[in-house]
Formats: C-alpha cells, sequence, structure tokens
C-alpha cells in the first residue's frame, strides 16, 4: 500500500512518543521508507535505538557529519521527504514551527520541507486548551498543514480530557487516507461561503446567527486537498482554513458578502454557498449607540439581496451550484422549492429537527436533493465526513456535466 512512499517522522518530547515504535512497524511493513528525526528531549521518551532498529535507518537529532565527510543537512531530509508527520508535537515545538524557531534540525526540516506535513499534537489538557497552543495549532492549519486532533481520554497526568496521540493503528489510516486522497479537482477553481453574516444596529449591536462556519470551511479544505484552488468568502468565525491553496476572504454582512461572492463567481467552476446568510438587515444604521428610552423598541428590518438566487439568474452553462437549506419543518419539499427557484444543481437539506445536526455542533446530518429529483440520504457524520460526501457529489455532477 505505501511501497516507494518516503515519510520522515519528527517525534518530540512528550509521554505519548512510545506510540511511535509501533506507527513504524505499521509502516514498514506497508513497504514505507521511513526516516525519523528526534529532538533532544524526545530521546527521553523513546530510545533512537529502537526507532533505528524499526526505521532500518540512522535517527537524527542533530546537523551530522556523514562517513564520506559531507552533512546530512535539513535540507536534504526535507527534500527527501513524501509527506512528513510530526507527532507528538509538544506545545514547545508547536510554538517553534509556527513562529520559525529553528533551533533544532526537527524544526529546520519541518521549515525546509516542501511537501504536505501532518502534525498531531499530544499534550496535558490544560495545555493544550491554553490560547497560546490553539493559536498555534491555528496558524500551523493556515499554513496549510493536515491537523491531527488529539483524541479525548485518560491523560498521563491523571486527568481525563483532549491530548491524546491517536493510537499507532489511527495515526497510520489517518497516513493511508492522506496519501491516497483523490486529486479528482485539480485544475479547478471553486467557490466557497462559509459562517454566519452580522447586520449592524449601531456601532455596539448588530442581528446574527448562530453558524459555527465549520461546515463550509470543511468542505474547502477537502476540496483544496483534492487539488482544487479554493476562494472562501467568511463571516466572521472563530475556525481557520486548513490548507495553503485556500484564500480566505473575510466578509461581515449580506451585503459585502454579495458584494465579493458576486465579485469572485466569474471564474468559478463551481460554486458552494454555505453561508448562513441574514435574510433581513436594519432599514437604518443608527451612528450613536441606541439608548434605552421609553417603552419598547421595534426595529425596521428590510430584505438583504440572495446572493445564491443570483448567482443562479446568471449560472454558465460549465459552472456547478451548489446551494445549502436549513429547515425546521418541511425540509425536503421547502429544499426542493430553493433548489428549482434559485437554478441549483443540487441542495444540500439540513433539517434541524435531526440531533447533532446543523448550526454549533460538529456533526452533520445531510440529504443531497437533486435537480432530478432524486434524494440521497446519508447518516450523522463529523462535518469532515460530510464534507467528503459533498465534494464527492460535487466532482461527479460537474463532471459529468463537461461530457
Ligand atoms: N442565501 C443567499 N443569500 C441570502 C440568503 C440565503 O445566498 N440572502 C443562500 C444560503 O447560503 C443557502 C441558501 O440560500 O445556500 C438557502 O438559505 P436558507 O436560509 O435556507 O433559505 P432562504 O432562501 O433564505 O429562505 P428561508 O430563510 O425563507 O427558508
Amino acid at each position: 500500500m505505501l511501497k516507494g512512499k518516503k515519510i520522515l517522522i519528527g517525534v518530540t518530547g512528550g509521554i505519548s512518543a512510545y506510540k511511535i515504535p509501533l506507527l513504524i512497524r505499521l509502516l514498514k511493513k506497508e513497504g514505507a521508507e521511513v526516516q525519523v528525526v528526534i529532538t533532544k528531549a524526545a530521546a527521553d521518551f523513546v530510545t533512537p535505538l529502537t526507532l533505528s532498529t524499526l526505521s532500518q535507518n540512522p535517527v537524527y537529532s542533530d546537523f551530522f557529519l556523514k562517513s564520506d565527510g559531507t552533512w546530512i543537512s535539513h535540507i536534504d531530509l526535507g527534500r527527501w521527504a513524501d509527506i512528513i508527520l510530526i507527532a507528538p508535537v509538544t506545545a514547545t515545538t508547536l510554538g517553534k514551527m509556527a513562529h520559525g524557531i529553528a533551533d533544532n534540525l526537527l524544526v529546520a526540516t519541518y521549515l525546509a520541507a516542501r511537501c504536505p506535513v501532518l502534525f498531531a499534537p499530544a499534550m496535558d489538557m490544560d495545555m493544550f486548551l491554553h490560547p497560546s497552543t490553539q493559536a498555534n495549532i491555528a496558524r500551523l492549519k493556515e499554513y496549510g498543514h493536515f491537523y491531527i486532533e488529539p483524541e479525548t481520554g485518560y491523560l498521563a497526568s491523571g486527568l481525563t480530557g483532549p491530548g491524546r496521540l491517536k493510537e499507532p493503528a489511527d495515526l497510520f489510516d489517518v497516513i493511508i487516507k492522506f496519501i491516497n486522497k483523490p486529486k479528482d479537482f485539480q485544475g479547478l477553481k471553486v467557490l466557497v461561503t462559509a459562517g454566519p453574516t452580522l447586520e449592524p444596529i449601531d456601532p455596539v449591536r448588530f442581528i446574527g446567527n448562530r453558524s459555527s462556519g465549520r461546515m463550509g470551511y470543511a468542505i474547502a479544505d477537502e476540496i483544496a486537498g483534492r487539488g482544487a484552488v479554493v476562494d472562501l468568502v467568511s463571516g466572521p468565525v472563530n475556525v481557520a482554513a486548513g490548507h495553503h491553496e485556500i484564500h480566505v476572504h473575510r466578509v461581515e454582512t449580506a451585503s459585502e458578502m454579495f458584494d465579493k461572492t458576486i465579485a469572485l463567481s466569474g471564474s468559478a467552476d463551481i460554486i458552494i454557498m454555505a453561508a448562513a446568510v441574514a435574510d433581513y438587515t436594519p432599514a437604518d444604521y443608527s451612528p450613536q449607540k441606541i439608548k434605552k428610552e421609553g417603552g419598547n423598541l421595534s426595529l425596521n428590518l428590510k430584505k438583504t439581496r440572495d446572493i445564491l438566487m443570483e448567482l443562479g439568474k446568471n449560472k454558465r452553462n460549465n459552472q456547478t451550484l451548489i446551494g445549502f437549506a436549513l429547515e425546521t419543518d418541511d425540509g425536503t419539499e421547502n429544499a426542493g422549492k430553493k433548489l428549482a427557484e434559485k437554478n441549483l444543481d443540487f441542495i444540500v437539506l439540513n433539517s434541524l429537527t435531526d440531533k447533532g445536526a446543523g448550526f454549533e455542533s460538529s456533526t452533520n446530518k445531510i440529504t443531497i436533493l437533486r435537480k432530478n429529483g432524486e434524494a440521497l440520504r446519508f447518516e450523522l457524520k463529523d462535518k469532515k465526513e460530510v464534507a467528503r460526501d459533498i465534494a464527492d457529489n460535487a466532482i461527479i455532477f460537474h463532471k459529468k456535466r463537461l461530457t
């Protein structure tokens, strides 16, 4: 399965480093070539002898003079690898990677590498949840690296929470899936929208909705990972894009999202409108903070322009247009109406009545309704897997249209 694949593993000084020898065995069994770079602290948790015996290669932790008098350098290692996995990554190494502090061979190799990088942080729960750690993870995701989320469970500190490195077999699965990911979006430009829009009432207040942006960002990550160049028009959210081929355009209001999306739509092969755009915005913005005077206050709202409707009107023959529908009742019927009215190729229906589906959850349950009346119903899944289902259907539809 991995014959001829060159995998460089970076190990840092965390207790879960003991899982890496088992991972190396699995990778070697499948025919991969494995080299290992460790930090000095990693050697306190797993011996270089074990790592070198299993990888059948020398293990490096410092810039090294070879027997022929040449240096083994970070450039050599970085160029050699098809992929780099850094696991476990401590909070210290995360910080160094995020800020380019190359004071050891591992971080220097990481900075010099041109291949995809996967990183798997593992540490105590409170360290993991600290804003500094989270900000470094977000930054590495923005560099386009693939984040392997730690699991929640019993930790070496005795606490229970997030921070555990995945088991060797699960890390192995992640690598296999990553390497075998199809590149079926290669050469395509995809426009994705995500998150809520916020409609200002006065300088301090707004009307918003509960969209987290996770679904749209997961779609952008999936599609960029499969070779597309992605423009992501995003409302205000707390998630980060996870691929260097995602160009994020930040907007706040429905009107700004309209302008940016329409401007980018001309060159897009596929458009996926996952944003929860406000349907109404205050008719009059008050430049001063509205004071609490008298009795009740009524807000006069006016309709926003429907971005998807506009995109549908101007859709090219070789452009695929996908919308979302969030319904609380009569889901299929309402989504079917939107599909027809907005001239879409398919619509993704989320029903708020399904437990675990919708806005603030990490899972979603969707139905894809096609123009020909067909309905594909999916199980409740993690939003990353839902993104894969949506991408699979988008590419099948788009390629069919072009033949
Ligand atoms: N949408 C849009 N512009 C708007 C409102 C919605 O592009 N001003 C898009 C959404 O991004 C989504 C689709 O239209 O892809 C359907 O959104 P939804 O809120 O479910 O439906 P609406 O058409 O707004 O109708 P309603 O709120 O009455 O259900």
